[in-house]
């Protein structure tokens, strides 16, 4: 007790509180998403996520280059078709524009590529797998998980990432990954996805908005904590490599948990709104955008991430770097 205890000894110099630091973020634990988008030439980019581009897939190797180069851990990719069908079935197809942009981006870098596996980005009404009565119809969609799981790990994803919350996913994915030789490719499950607001710039990006309904039958409910626990744990049974937490920021207390509760690898995805929201306010001046950057990714991993996908990781891997981490 005071006056015997005095916190402000250990942050006394820049040295004592470098020396006191208990996290420390590396570049190699930051997941850069990309997006790369059939129907275009060049780079776009969307009003709601300024700074994030959708590359053609021409601009792929060079951009995973330059990612390698800063340091960043992997990049996620997302494709955009420029065919979409009621199945989706651009998302499966070996010519598809993903399984083209993770070849470009292995042969241009030694950068672990995931993919997003989802059919949303695929399916003309938006949802994330078969429909039956305006319904996304779960067993039916794990065939279809199945096929594109294999089709990205041929193409040569390192892991895939499946975000569609259909019950049973990882394992379905895992025996189709299995059966087809691909025992070396990892899932990276969005396990504790919920039905957010905050996925609004991506869906502008991606252009994934549901032609009618929501995602509120699969993705979880932002009330409920205990929900998110049986959801990771089915996902550790069912055999996931690392365990996702989504969104990140607003979902701390699910990320400590989780890393109470699990050894596997806990991933936590600073999503497109949040991303957005810290932009807007550092360009109207309302905030010091490179600190909150830095304090947001600090404090996700304070939480108990040991990675965080984020679109940040570019500019965060090079400001730290640069060795301004103070
Ligand atoms: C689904 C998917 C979504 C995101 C990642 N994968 C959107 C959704 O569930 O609607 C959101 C990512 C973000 O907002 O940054 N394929």
């Amino acid at each position: 007790m005071y006056p015997q205890e005095r916190m402000r000894r250990l942050r006394t110099t820049p040295r004592m509180r470098r020396m006191f630091r208990e996290g420390s973020l590396r570049p190699e634990q930051l997941v850069q998403p990309l997006f790369v988008d059939e129907n275009i030439k060049e780079k776009r980019e969307v009003a709601t996520l300024p700074g994030q581009y959708a590359l053609p897939l021409c601009d792929v190797g060079e951009e995973c280059s330059r990612l390698d180069r800063l340091g960043i851990g992997a990049v996620l990719l997302f494709g955009i078709p420029r065919r979409k069908d009621p199945l989706g079935s651009e998302a499966w197809n070996s010519e598809g524009i993903v399984q083209r942009a993770v070849r470009e981006a292995k042969s241009a870098s030694d950068i672990p590529v995931f993919t997003d596996l989802c059919l949303c980005e695929y399916t003309d009404h938006g949802h994330c797998g078969q429909l039956r009565d305006d319904q996304v119809d779960n067993d039916p969609t794990l065939e279809l998980y199945g096929r594109i799981a294999v089709s990205q790990a041929r193409a040569g994803a390192d892991m895939v990432a499946p975000s569609g919350m259909m019950d049973g996913q990882v394992a379905a994915i895992r025996s189709a990954l299995d059966r087809e030789g691909f025992q070396g490719t990892g899932i990276m499950a969005y396990s504790a996805k919920f039905a957010s607001c905050f996925y609004g710039p991506f869906r502008d990006m991606v252009g994934s908005c549901p032609s009618h309904g929501d995602r509120r039958s699969h993705q979880m409910d932002p009330a409920n904590a205990r929900q998110a626990r049986r959801e990771l744990r089915l996902d550790a049974q069912e055999g996931a490599d690392a365990l996702m937490i989504k969104p990140a920021l607003p979902y701390l207390d699910v990320i400590a948990r989780a890393r109470m509760e699990h050894d596997l690898p806990i991933c936590a995805y600073q999503v497109s709104g949040e991303y957005a929201m810290l932009r807007c306010a550092g360009a109207q001046g309302a905030l010091d955008m490179k600190a909150a950057m830095m304090e947001s990714l600090q404090c996700i991993q304070r939480a108990g991430a040991d990675l965080i996908i984020t679109y940040f990781a570019a500019e965060a891997a090079a400001y730290l770097r640069g060795g301004l981490d103070g």
